[in-house]
């Protein structure tokens, strides 16, 4: 391995860790699946997320990482408003479909209980155990992703939703909470 002059010691600097082992790797990290979605140009856009987390309280603060090559960037980035809906274990067939790639861009929702978010617009699920709206803040290029970082502007009351397990993603399976 060569000296990083950049890097403290005996610190490994990355470059010679293979992605693919990285990322299968992080699979042994188990996350709650969620749908982000926009309105833009009149057209509803959602995918299907694991990569979003909580980021401040105060402000109220979340983020969601999304792939550079994903149609939902320039959607998002288009619409600076997006929602955030937490799915329940039952929704694996909505998360397979909001993940397939090339679906067709029209429609995307149309087999997929929604109704628009009261501040953003933003298509949010029927049935997610919780959805929040929110007011982009910073986007910040991450290597082949951006972080979108939103200022919670709006929260969903579930409807009958906040009881059930949620959907969890851990090893390439989707898993329900019991
Ligand atoms: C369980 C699961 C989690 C995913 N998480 C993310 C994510 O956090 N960010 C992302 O950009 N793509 C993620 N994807 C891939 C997107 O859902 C997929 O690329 C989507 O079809 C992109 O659609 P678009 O090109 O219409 O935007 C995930 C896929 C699956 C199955």
């Amino acid at each position: 391995m060569s000296e990083d002059p950049h890097q403290p010691d005996g610190q490994p600097d990355g470059q010679h860790v293979d992605p693919d082992a990285a990322a299968a790797a992080f699979e042994g990290f188990a996350a709650g699946v969620a749908v982000a979605s926009t309105r833009w140009r009149g057209l509803d856009h959602a995918i299907t997320v694991t990569s979003c987390t909580w980021v401040s309280r105060e402000p109220p603060l979340l983020l969601v990482c999304v792939h550079e090559d994903a149609r939902f960037l320039d959607a998002v980035e288009g619409a600076g408003t997006w929602g955030l809906s937490l799915l329940p274990a039952g929704a694996r067939a909505t998360a397979g479909w909001l993940a397939t790639p090339g679906r067709p861009a029209v429609g995307q929702l149309d087999r997929v209980p929604h109704r628009p978010g009261p501040v953003t617009g933003a298509p949010l699920l029927e049935g997610a155990l919780e959805a929040f709206e929110c007011r982009t803040t910073a986007v910040h290029p991450a290597g082949d992703h951006a972080v979108v970082v939103g200022l919670v502007v709006g929260l969903a009351a579930p409807a009958g939703g906040a009881a059930d397990a949620p959907l969890v993603r851990f090893r390439r399976s989707y898993h329900g909470l019991a």
